[in-house]
């Protein structure tokens, strides 16, 4: 059956270990492996901006040896002056594998149904996998595990980063603490999915509104925007409320001595996170946007396998 990266749970801890070895042998060798050779191509769509994740999916097919085909999701209307369903029956015919960034999780949902190749979730307002699998191998990078450490997201635990963390970081056995005010909790649905599968791999996930409980012993501290793509409207009032949870030098001393700190960037220095921390030396951040391309082969190499 045709596997998709969809959510982050849509890996097993055993895949997800499996696809980020594959990404750190895949690092170790970046021209080595060519399971995309042909050249198969992968359609891209991007709805919303992309920056990160059109770069590291475009040097990433090539190095895999396939093409990378590069679709304005303002051109094709995709859901707007054609369905979702045939958007994917087309593109399924095209190319190999499919890659989408857009606002509704059911869109990505519903392209995996009827494409009949590999659906890649490049982002939707409800979950990131693929920045997910960069984090982690990142994590893994720079501490040497992933299982059993405490890993704190502050800010908008609603949006897509902090759902994506609840079920990535369960997955991969960690201490999931998302730290938000009233009103930017992540969905029960999705904690109560998260800690399922935490209940099956000994890592742990909790709500904690103080920011210096959550920090405090951390061994990774995560933030990202206030406002994500699609919540400019809501800028000014996000901006307010958030204001407590900025990641600051102050709050990072509750941490343990040698916690590391990322953002999947885009960041604005001074609202979520201040520029001595982003720019200082826990900061992790270039080696997580880097790292966006390892893991994404890993999982075009890993789909490809599974068509
Ligand atoms: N939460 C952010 C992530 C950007 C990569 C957004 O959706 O805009």
């Amino acid at each position: 059956m045709t596997r998709h990266l969809l959510a982050d749970d849509d890996l097993t801890p055993a895949e997800q270990a499996e696809v980020l070895d594959l990404a750190a042998e895949l690092k170790s060798a970046p021209y080595d492996h060519k399971p995309l050779a042909g050249p198969v191509t992968v359609a891209m769509v991007f709805d919303k901006p992309t920056l990160r994740t059109q770069t590291s999916f475009s040097a990433g097919v090539a190095e895999l040896g396939g093409h990378a085909m590069m679709i304005d999701g303002a051109m094709a209307g995709i859901g707007v002056r054609e369905s979702v369903p045939d958007v994917a029956r087309i593109l399924g015919r095209q190319a190999g594998q499919i890659v989408w960034r857009t606002y509704a999780q059911s869109g990505v949902e519903e392209m995996a149904a009827h494409a009949g190749v590999p659906v890649i979730n490049a982002l939707t307002d409800e979950f990131h996998p693929c920045q997910l699998l960069a984090d982690l191998l990142t994590i893994r990078e720079h501490k040497g595990q992933l299982a059993g450490l405490r890993a704190v997201f502050l800010g908008d635990g609603a949006c897509n980063m902090g759902n994506s963390w609840l079920l990535a970081g369960a997955t991969a056995g960690m201490h999931v603490v998302i730290s938000g005010p009233q009103g930017y909790e992540p969905e029960r649905e999705i904690v109560d999915r998260a800690a399922a599968i935490a209940a099956t791999t000994g890592g742990s996930v909790a709500l904690e509104s103080d920011p210096v409980v959550a920090v405090t012993a951390a061994d990774v501290v995560i933030t990202d925007t206030w406002v994500s793509m699609g919540k400019e409207d809501e800028a000014a009032i996000r901006l307010g409320d958030l204001a407590p949870y900025q990641l600051n030098a102050p709050l990072l001393e509750h941490a343990a001595t040698d916690a590391i700190v990322m953002h999947c960037l885009p960041a604005y220095r001074g609202k979520e996170i201040t520029a001595e921390v982003l720019d200082g030396p826990r900061s992790v951040i270039w080696d997580e946007a880097e790292n966006r391309r390892h893991a994404q082969k890993a999982v075009m190499t890993w789909l490809q396998a599974r068509r």
